[in-house]
């Protein structure tokens, strides 16, 4: 049975800033995921604190939302077969120096802040996240 799934999509202000959107956006096209809407935005802070609410307990989060809304940022919904899975295949773990050989956050990221994409953890967020930047 089929499972087409969305997913929401983020690359990052270290990216943008690097001009590697297309060429992320290739990999994502290559990877077979259809990239359903996009648009280009840049977020106050305080848009960044609402995107990343769940993080708000962690040390991080101030520094997290600081970065997100720093500068330009692509947002993305994918579509794709268990895309919420899929994409998070593709991205590679959290921390870049963690993350599997061939994986974006290996190729691009820089550190565990600045580490280029951003992708919904689950479907249920997805949903939450795509409403989030895409509900007009
Ligand atoms: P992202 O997938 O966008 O979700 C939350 C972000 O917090 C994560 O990517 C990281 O860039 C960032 N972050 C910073 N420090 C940490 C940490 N110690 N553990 C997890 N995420 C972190």
């Amino acid at each position: 049975m089929s499972n087409i799934e969305q997913t929401l999509s983020i690359i990052k202000p270290d990216a943008v800033e690097r001009n590697l959107s297309e060429e992320i956006k290739n990999e994502f096209n290559k990877n077979k995921f259809k990239i359903v809407k996009e648009k280009k935005v840049k977020l106050e802070k305080s848009d960044a604190e609402k995107f990343y609410q769940v993080h708000q307990s962690k040390p991080f989060y101030n520094d997290l939302c600081s970065y997100l809304s720093s500068g330009p940022i692509v947002v993305m919904i994918l579509e794709k077969e268990n895309a919420v899975l899929e994409n998070r295949k593709l991205m590679g773990a959290t921390d870049p120096s963690k993350a599997e050989k061939g994986t974006l956050r290996k190729k691009y990221g820089l550190s565990i802040d600045k580490n280029s994409v951003h992708g919904s953890d689950s479907v249920d967020n997805a949903k939450i996240e795509i409403d989030f930047f895409f509900n007009e």
